[in-house]
């Protein structure tokens, strides 16, 4: 794992939409995984604009969300379908049938999982996944006690998960209390992984993900054992690590970086 601090959020988010623009060009039918919630909004918004500014086309990628709430439809202005159609499909080239996402009222819900999996694998598997983190230390929905070898499926959200994620709906007793996530095998497939993290409210469960033991009850520390996983964070997401000089020296030095700095 490597740890990339920028200053402010909007850096950190520049710098994910401009190793995501490069890995695109270099090969222009990416599998890319997606994330959804408040941070990624800066992600999506500055990938919006390299398509608008520097023609970068999606055109061939195909997109693969990491979950979606269970019932509620893709209309619904909270599923996390309508999120990215509003944030980034809408707003780039990208043929709508390349992108995917869990079907959350779909009948068969199991089978639904299987066939998310089968997809992945028939697109070849995940080139780059994006991931943000939740207070409980989830990626996509992998709530403590998620399997390391968990696959897509259907997952409980914690009363934590719940509180924050709440707020974005109208009425928040109509948040729903599950979803599909990607497992964090599934997860862990993925050739390169990034997590994104912004503010000090994050600044707690980074430090534990990135620094603390590898276990279960926290899915991201699982990304420690990914051969190429980094995690781009702001300063005040990094406020509670022990290495800060370290992941700053590597920024500044490791010959990856360069283009980026
Ligand atoms: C949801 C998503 C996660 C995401 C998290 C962070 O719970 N399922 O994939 O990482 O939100 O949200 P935010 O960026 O709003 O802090």
């Amino acid at each position: 794992m490597e740890v990339i601090i920028r200053p402010n959020a909007d850096a950190a988010a520049n710098l994910t939409a401009n190793v995501i623009a490069d890995a695109i060009r270099a090969k222009p039918s990416l599998v890319l995984g997606l994330a959804t919630g408040r941070t990624m909004e800066r992600l999506y918004k500055r990938l919006a604009e390299i398509h608008q500014e520097d023609k970068l086309s999606f055109a061939q990628v195909r997109t693969f969300n990491l979950d979606e709430y269970i019932g509620l439809p893709p209309e619904d202005k909270h599923s996390y379908r309508h999120y990215m159609n509003q944030h980034l499909f809408n707003k780039v080239d990208i043929d709508p049938a390349n992108t995917h996402l869990p079907n959350g009222v779909a009948e068969d819900i199991d089978q639904e999982c299987a066939h998310y999996e089968q997809r992945i694998t028939e697109c070849g598997g995940i080139d780059l996944q994006i991931l943000g983190i939740g207070n409980t230390g989830h990626i996509g929905f992998n709530e403590p006690l998620s399997a390391m070898y968990s696959r897509t499926r259907a997952k409980a959200l914690t009363p934590q998960t719940i509180e924050q994620n709440a707020s974005q709906f109208d009425n928040p007793e109509e948040m729903p209390r599950r979803a599909i996530t990607m497992g964090v095998g599934t997860i862990l497939d993925a050739k390169r992984c990034i997590l994104l993290a912004t503010g000090k409210t994050k600044a707690q469960i980074i430090a534990k993900a990135v620094e603390g033991p590898v276990t279960s009850m926290i899915s991201a520390t699982a990304l420690q054992l990914h051969p190429k996983a980094t995690v781009i964070i702001d300063q005040p997401a990094s406020a509670n690590l022990q290495q800060i000089e370290y992941y700053q020296w590597l920024f500044q030095n490791e010959p990856e970086w360069e283009p980026y700095r």
